[in-house]
């Protein structure tokens, strides 16, 4: 039969199956550094088990395997349904699954064996950036054709904030991977000292807003629709929270070097504009929970709503969270401590890995020719194991970093420290055993929900599905909420 009449679901499946494995390894990693910052003595003494080296193995392995996994699938899918065209090329997105899982696998194997850039969310030497760059390019390709030979007019909104995720990715990781090679495995920033902290937390920033926001978001305005049978509460804002977030993401990144080497009115813009940030991203979160209205009786007892609905719970919580930690004063408190990670896992567990789940939840049976998962019980339970994991994970470490932040600057009458640092430690082990449990809680959910994947897809085939028949001649102007 002629393919260019089926959607291309193969790769989604692909992709989705990526996610689930992936993120069972990157939170296992992200469970044993949890353990090892409580109970030091689990790196055995062997060097590629010590921290310093599995911290960016659980770094890359959740936001570049499971999370970029997720947008993959997420993206090939939805822009073909809203486009109501099969992708733009079969075999340019086959290169990309198996480019990227390359990439993966080298970061899995280079990163404990201590290769690396020593830049934060860009360690992967140099042979394997350029191989994230040119996979990264035919992603584009693929992406940019299907809107490009697309039979609706109208380019739905979920594909703008893929689109400008894909665009923006490219632009930082070309800009701040710039480097010169020395060997094999090392190379040096083309950058040096203030302006190489500045590209990097222009990138490391940017990183959050259009990987870990922008792309999400993407999946909050195709799969909340769907699932809530609503159409979008206000298309408008969708438009409007768009640009703005995307303007305005561009420039916050120095709010990471406050109190550092960089121009002191440069700190001031990245506060200016991370406080500005706080509209167009509650723009984002009201526009995905209104589009409940009417719907919702509907959380009562539908579990991939609860995880999306909360979802975006803790993406409004992460992103008041964040403007308040990028103004100077409180800055000064927070900054070196464990609020920072709760601020980084409010996102990453609350807002990237549920907003996922609820959306692979949604697509995975789907994949398989069934109508939902194979047990909806393990869905529900592995969203309470992960409301729960995460609020023990986020609570600790709130109070641990407040409390550091506190004992690092209290200071007696006479001038001299009130605590030595070893003391702050030891009163953080209580935190770091209750982050563990939280972790090891939300790695289970994880753990059913590669179970449940597993029941669901097993002995099933990659089926397409047809693309509804449309005129030959032209465009149609189709309702894109129901593509
Ligand atoms: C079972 C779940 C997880 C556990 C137990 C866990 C644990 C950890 C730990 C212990 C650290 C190091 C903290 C430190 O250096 O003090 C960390 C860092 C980090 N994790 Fe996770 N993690 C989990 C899931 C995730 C997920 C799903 C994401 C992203 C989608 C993520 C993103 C990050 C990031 C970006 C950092 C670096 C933060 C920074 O440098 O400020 N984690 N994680
Ligand atoms: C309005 C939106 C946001 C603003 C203004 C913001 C602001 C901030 C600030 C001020 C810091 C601390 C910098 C430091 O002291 O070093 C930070 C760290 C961080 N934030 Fe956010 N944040 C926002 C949303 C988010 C979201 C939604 C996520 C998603 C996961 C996220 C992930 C991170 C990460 C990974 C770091 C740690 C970076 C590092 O030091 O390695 N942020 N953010």
């Amino acid at each position: 039969m002629d393919s260019s009449l089926n959607y291309n679901y193969k790769i989604v499946r692909q992709f989705a199956v990526a996610t689930v494995v992936w993120g069972v390894i990157g939170m296992l990693a992200g469970v044993w550094i949890a353990a090892q910052l409580a109970w030091p003595a689990l790196n055995f003494d062997i060097p590629w088990l010590t921290y310093g080296r599995l911290r960016p193995l659980h770094t890359n392995a959740v936001i570049f395997a499971f999370g970029i996994c997720g947008l993959f699938a997420t993206s090939y899918y939805v822009v073909q349904r809203t486009c109501q065209v099969r992708l733009f090329s079969d075999r340019l997105a086959a290169f990309t699954f198996w480019g990227w899982q390359a990439v993966l696998v080298s970061a899995a194997i280079t990163l404990p064996l201590g290769f690396t850039r020593g830049k934060e969310y860009a360690e992967l030497e140099w042979p394997i950036a350029i191989l994230i760059a040119i996979v990264w390019v035919a992603y584009a390709v693929v992406f940019f054709g299907t809107i490009v030979k697309r039979r609706v007019q109208h380019i739905y909104v979920a594909n703008w904030f893929f689109g400008g995720y894909i665009l923006a990715v490219a632009i930082l990781h070309i800009v701040n991977g710039m480097s010169m090679p020395v060997t094999l495995f090392k190379s040096y920033s083309m950058y040096a000292g203030v302006q190489d902290a500045m590209i990097q937390w222009w990138y490391g920033h940017n990183a959050v807003g259009f990987i870990l926001t922008a792309g999400y978001l993407g999946m909050v305005y195709y799969f909340i629709p769907k699932q809530a049978e609503r159409p979008v509460y206000s298309y408008r804002l969708s438009i409007v929270h768009f640009w703005a977030l995307i303007f305005t993401y561009m420039w916050a990144g120095p709010h990471h070097l406050h109190y550092t080497a960089l121009p002191d009115w440069t700190q001031s813009i990245g506060m200016v504009f991370s406080l500005i940030l706080l509209a167009p991203s509650w723009g984002g979160m009201i526009n995905g929970i209104m589009t409940l209205s009417g719907a919702w009786h509907k959380l009562r007892s539908d579990p991939l709503l609860k995880f999306m609905i909360v979802s975006l719970s803790f993406y409004g919580m992460a992103t008041f969270e964040g403007p308040m930690m990028s103004i100077k004063t409180i800055n000064s408190l927070s900054h070196y401590t464990d609020w920072g990670i709760a601020h980084v896992h409010g996102g990453a567990l609350g807002w990237v890995g549920f907003i996922t789940m609820g959306s692979l939840y949604y697509l995975i049976p789907r994949l398989a020719g069934k109508k939902q998962m194979a047990s909806m019980a393990l869905v529900e339970t592995h969203f309470w194991l992960g409301t729960i994991g995460i609020v023990l994970y986020i609570a600790a470490m709130w109070i641990a970093g407040v409390m550091q932040g506190l004992m690092w600057r209290a200071v007696n009458p006479d001038g001299t420290l009130t605590y030595t640092f070893v003391e702050g430690v030891k009163a953080t082990y209580p935190y770091y055993v209750i982050r563990f449990g939280g972790g090891l809680m939300y790695l289970t959910g994880m753990c059913l929900m590669a179970y449940n994947t597993w029941l669901t897809m097993r002995g099933t085939q990659s089926v397409d599905a047809r693309i509804p028949a449309l005129p030959s001649h032209g465009r149609t102007h189709a309702v894109p909420e129901h593509a």
